[in-house]
């Protein structure tokens, strides 16, 4: 539900400004707030209390519980005190680079699993109004803390895309590293198709078929995936669908253009290590030059999409 919705475990909820959305610049009181929203999807509730997960793919949701209590350092990636702080910036640039002069400004924007809201703060610099919808609270406290005091406006949903509601219509909707964790991709996909309005845009990344076995951070003993169905499954941690070519483009069979860029095969990928931290723009020339190698070109750990309505 909207922040409209939140409540504060007996406490006195900050005072929202008009909305939704929320201008960030006066939700400057709920920095550091842990709200309660009643969510969409009912499954989350017992998760986020740390029970077992009911299916495969919302064991993440465990995982990354487990991570807010462990390592609320990794998490908490948009500080830059965060150890994955100047990883996450250089992957979120190139996603920049790729996306151009589709990621918009001053727009509408539905961002799909956005998680402490890395990209929903590049866009919220761009004056952008942004849905969030992630079936994580605990991210989406992060996100309103983060957004807070600074430019365009914000509501987060606490969801599953699977059982997001109608929010209305976008101009561009964005799942960036999502789309592999999610239990009914191409219902979450014909939702967001639903939900833009007529040429409106789609950015996505995921995470490709056969990059990822050959990374610095595989899962031991995941091999026998790599030979069957590309999905990686480590008990409570983690599950990860990955995917072909024809697999996106299957997805997305619905949208009148797709422009599909292998990616990450220096950057978090099978090359890591021989390639060594570059700075952006040695790391964009190496990854083209990655795509462009007749062996290498099948390795990248992720997809970059641009698609149109
Ligand atoms: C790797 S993080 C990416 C976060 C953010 N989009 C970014 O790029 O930084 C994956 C996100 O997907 C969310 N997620 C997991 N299952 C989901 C589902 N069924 N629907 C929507 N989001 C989901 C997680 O809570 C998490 O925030």
């Amino acid at each position: 539900m909207s922040l409209r919705f939140a409540s504060a475990f007996g406490l006195q909820t900050p005072p929202l400004p008009k909305g939704p959305p929320y201008l960030c610049l006066d939700l400057i009181d709920w920095v550091g707030f842990p709200f309660w929203l009643e969510p969409y999807d009912s499954r989350l509730i017992d998760i986020h209390h740390g029970e077992p997960a009911p299916t495969p793919p919302l064991e993440n949701l465990e995982g990354m519980i487990r991570y807010w209590e462990e390592h609320p350092e990794w998490m908490d990636m948009l500080n830059p005190q965060s150890p994955v702080f100047e990883d996450k910036q250089i992957e979120s640039a190139l996603y920049l680079d790729f996306w151009g002069n589709h990621v918009p400004v001053e727009k509408k924007v539905l961002d799909i699993g956005g998680g402490v809201g890395r990209i929903t703060q590049i866009l919220l610099q761009k004056n952008c109004s942004i849905d969030l919808v992630d079936p994580d609270l605990r991210s989406l406290w992060r996100a309103v803390s983060m957004a807070a005091g600074g430019p365009g406006s914000l509501d987060v949903h606490w969801s599953t895309g699977e059982h997001m509601p109608d929010l209305g219509v976008f101009d561009c909707a964005v799942a960036c590293e999502v789309l592999n964790y999610v239990e009914d991709p191409q219902k979450i996909v014909d939702r967001i198709y639903t939900s833009l309005k007529p040429g409106g845009t789609l950015l996505i990344s995921l995470e490709a078929r056969w990059g990822w076995a050959m990374s610095s951070d595989v899962a031991a003993g995941s091999i026998e995936s790599f030979f069957t169905d590309g999905i990686v499954h480590v008990p409570h941690d983690r599950w990860i669908r990955t995917y072909t070519r024809e697999d996106v483009i299957k997805l997305l069979y619905r949208f009148s253009s797709i422009q599909l860029q292998p990616s990450h095969y220096a950057f978090s990928g099978p090359f890591e290590m021989a390639t060594g931290l570059l700075p952006l723009e040695k790391a964009i020339k190496i990854e083209r030059r990655f795509r462009n190698h007749p062996i290498a070109c099948k390795l990248n750990r992720a997809w970059m999409v641009i698609a149109h309505k």
